[in-house]
Formats: structure tokens, C-alpha cells, sequence
């Protein structure tokens, strides 16, 4: 429930990065051996994850710090019919992961946010280079292979779920695999440096092309997970989108924000960087811009829903491309209960700004979407309340106690 109108004001500090945490963690699995996972989000996707983890025999310990600890040293069930599997996409980083260390997994279809169609037949055509058979029968994916072999992989799409889960399964392959038109993402680049802290070899992450020379085993080894560009830029855009909002956003790296500060700045927002934190100052109606959604380095998709919100009662007419997710655009017909005024054709969606939001009840029908809705009720007159909030729990963790100590009016009504 929230009552808007209220600027943002105050610090606020950013998770660990829930894309690169839900990698690493089945990521971990390579090491016959125990892991430490640091500054890990306290989110659902990481408890479904351990869950997981726990019912495949391995032993998972997390303490309040979001420091995991995970030995694998007795995982021993590898057909994972778990219905866990079906609430995260991520899921699909055991199959890489178990692969590499068994050469045999099956494992029911993930699932995950609905934005739109999510194959994963990049995904398949790697491990099928790989030397591994890929059987998809009765809802699971089962992969088997004699020995694994690198190859040289071409991605037809730029994809970070491929990418990763390619570099995770070829990690132990006989000799060099080479990736091309990889994903360029930051958690790419954290899921390599964490690799090679267990006695990888990767080479090339966050280019186009990622090398990576097969090693005999892996080991284990203590890491900890870079912070969230996308709850980042969530708060950044929070404090942007209600006049009079100054807000010190830490815990950042910089260079990750370059796209959404370019994109604020371009609105008219103040943005100011130092050291590892961001400041952000409003600076009154923001202006209309276009946005088009694109492979890291350029405007995140996972940043599209929020910033749909602010553009809502930006002066002048705005349009956004979608170019990742053909279906996320749920959130629009909710912003449009609180008078928002948007055209979806297609991928592209039209913002005629408006004077002002009103509060009202909604839903949130994914996990940035779910973001996207409580800015828009931070921004609107009146109380906006949000239902199905597990979404939001997903990927970010004490959104409401953060946007609280902020000064918003918010609070949590039912669990
Ligand atoms: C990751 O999804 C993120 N999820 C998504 O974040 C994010 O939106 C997306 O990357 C793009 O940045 C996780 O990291 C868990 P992709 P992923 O493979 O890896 C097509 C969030 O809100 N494609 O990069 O599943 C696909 O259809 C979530 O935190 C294929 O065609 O996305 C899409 O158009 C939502 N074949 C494009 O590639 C494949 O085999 C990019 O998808 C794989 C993907």
C-alpha cells in the first residue's frame, strides 16, 4: 500500500546482483568441494535455488548477510523433478552445471517471469556441440554425454542465459571452446570470475567472444557477487520520477549505469557519480524520450517496465522498443487504471505524458513489472495498492523498507 506524491530523499544501499547469484549458484556445483557465495540478495529466486540444491544432496547454509555456503561434495540426485524448477528460469544454469560434472542430468522445463516466448534452444545447440544428447520428452530436458569435447559456438541471438550456461558447461571440456556473439552483460563478466576462481579457465568475458580452455576439475572457492545494476537503476529511476527527489544510490559500479544515467540525464535528471555511488536529483517534470531495449551495453530490458512509469508524466509524447521480450508490456494496461496514457502496437509502446497519476489497485504480473508499479504509485495522488507481490520478491530484496527509510509511504499489508 502506498501513498504518493512523497520525493525520495536519503541513501540507499544496492543487493548483490540477482542475475549473477542465481548463476553462481549452480555454478557452484562444478567442485566436488564447498563454496562461498558473498553479499548474495535476500530474495525468493536464491531460497528456490537452495532448496533445490538441498533436495540434490547438497549442503546449503545462509546466513543474514546473504553469505552462502554450499558443499556439493555428496550431491548424488540429478533428475530434479522438483516443481522449484518451474518458478525461476535460472534453473537452467544446473543443466550446464551438472553436465559439466557428470555428463548427466534431467531436469524438469524451467519456468520464470512471463514476458514472452523464452526458448532455449541456444542453450541446447551448445551442449549439443558439445558432444552432449538432448532428449526433451514428458515436460524435462535430459542431457547425457560420453566425454565433453570443446567446439566452436555461434550464437544466432545474443543471449546471457546461453552464454552462461555454455561457459559453465564447457568448463571442463576436452580442450578450448570458443563462444561468439556472446552476451556482454555484468553478470557474464561475474559468472567468468568466478569460474576461474575455482581453477577455470575463461578468457574474453564481456566481449563478443569468450574463450575457454576445458581444465581437468574444478575447486572450490569464496566469492562475492557484484551489486545490482537493475536495482540500481530501479532507485535511480524512483528518485528521478518524483519532483524534488535526491537520492544517494551506493554501492554501484559506475560504468554498469552508463545507459540509464545517459537516458536520465537526457530527461533532464541530474546525475552525479562518486566513487561507488550515484547521486540522483530531480529536477522537476522530466522531458520525453525515446528508448529503445538492447543487449548490455545498451538500455537494459529489466529497466524498460520502471522507466515506462516515470515516462507516464514526462512533457511530450515518449516511445519505447521493446527488442528483447515480444510480451513486456503486462504492466501497461495496470498504469493505464491509474490514468496513464499509452498505445501498444507491437513491440513499441507510445507515452503521451500526463499531469499527474492516480492511485489505484493493481497488479503485478512479473517482476519488473512489479517495480514498475510501485514507482508509478510513488509518483501517483492518492493510495495505489499492489497485489501478487511474491513478483517482487523475487529479485528485490526489502523494496519497501528501502523506498521507506527514503521517506516513501509505503508499507507491506499481507505476506
Ligand atoms: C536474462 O534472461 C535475465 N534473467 C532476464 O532478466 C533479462 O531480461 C534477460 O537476460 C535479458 O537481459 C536471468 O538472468 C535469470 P536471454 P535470459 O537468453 O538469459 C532469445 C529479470 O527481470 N533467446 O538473454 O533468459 C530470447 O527469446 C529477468 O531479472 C533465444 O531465442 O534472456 C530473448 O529474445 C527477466 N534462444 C533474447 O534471446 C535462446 O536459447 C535474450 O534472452 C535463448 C534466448
Amino acid at each position: 500500500m502506498i501513498n504518493g506524491g512523497k520525493p525520495l530523499v536519503g541513501h540507499v544501499s544496492v543487493s548483490g546482483a540477482k542475475n549473477a547469484t542465481v548463476a553462481l549458484i549452480p555454478a557452484a556445483l562444478l567442485a566436488n568441494d564447498r563454496c562461498v557465495l558473498e553479499n548474495l540478495p535476500l530474495i525468493r529466486d536464491v531460497k528456490v535455488l537452495m532448496e533445490i540444491l538441498e533436495q540434490m544432496g547438497a549442503k546449503v547454509r545462509e546466513d543474514e548477510n546473504g553469505t552462502l555456503e554450499i558443499d556439493s561434495s555428496d550431491l548424488n540426485h540429478l533428475h530434479i523433478t522438483n516443481g522449484k524448477v518451474k518458478e525461476l528460469r535460472a534453473s537452467y544454469y544446473l543443466l550446464g552445471a551438472l553436465l559439466a560434472r557428470f555428463k548427466e542430468v534431467s531436469m524438469a522445463y524451467p519456468g520464470g517471469c512471463d514476458i514472452g516466448l523464452r526458448p532455449i534452444d541456444q542453450h541446447v545447440k551448445g551442449f549439443r556441440a558439445l558432444g552432449a544428447e538432448v532428449e526433451i520428452e514428458h515436460g524435462m530436458i535430459n542431457l547425457k554425454a560420453d566425454r565433453l569435447v570443446g567446439s566452436h559456438i555461434f550464437l544466432d541471438v545474443v543471449s546471457v542465459g546461453a552464454t552462461i550456461n555454455l561457459m559453465i558447461a564447457a568448463t571442463m571440456a576436452e580442450g578450448t571452446t570458443v563462444l561468439e556473439n556472446v552476451a556482454k552483460e555484468p553478470h557474464v563478466v561475474d559468472v567468468a570470475n568466478f569460474l576461474n576462481s575455482m581453477g577455470a579457465d575463461v578468457k574474453g568475458a564481456g566481449t563478443d567472444v569468450i574463450k575457454i580452455r576445458g581444465v581437468e576439475s574444478m575447486h572450490g572457492s569464496t566469492y562475492m557477487v557484484i551489486p545490482d545494476q537493475i536495482e540500481a537503476g530501479t532507485y535511480m529511476i524512483a528518485a528521478a520520477a518524483i519532483p524534488g527527489g535526491d537520492v544517494v544510490i551506493e554501492n554501484v559500479i559506475p560504468k554498469h549505469l552508463d545507459s540509464i544515467a545517459a537516458k536520465l540525464t537526457e530527461m533532464g535528471v541530474e546525475v552525479q557519480f562518486n566513487g561507488d555511488s550515484v547521486r540522483v536529483i530531480s529536477k522537476g517534470r522530466p522531458k520525453c524520450v525515446d528508448i529503445k531495449t538492447l543487449p548490455y551495453p545498451g538500455f537494459p530490458t529489466d529497466l524498460q517496465q520502471p522507466i515506462t512509469s516515470m515516462l507516464t508524466q514526462a512533457e511530450g509524447t515518449s516511445m519505447i522498443t521493446e527488442s528483447i521480450w515480444e510480451g513486456r508490456f503486462r504492466h501497461v494496461d495496470e498504469l493505464k487504471r491509474m490514468g496513464a496514457d499509452i498505445k501498444v502496437e507491437g513491440r513499441v509502446a507510445v507515452i503521451e505524458g500526463i499531469r499527474d497519476l492516480s492511485g489505484s489497485n493493481v497488479s503485478a504480473t512479473d517482476l519488473r513489472a512489479g517495480a514498475a508499479l510501485v514507482i508509478a504509485g510513488l509518483m501517483a495522488k492518492g493510495q495505489t495498492e499492489i497485489n501478487n507481490l511474491f513478483h517482487i520478491d523475487r529479485g528485490y530484496e526489502n523494496l519497501e523498507g528501502k523506498l521507506a527509510s527514503l521517506g516513501a509511504e509505503i508499507k507491506r499489508i499481507k505476506y
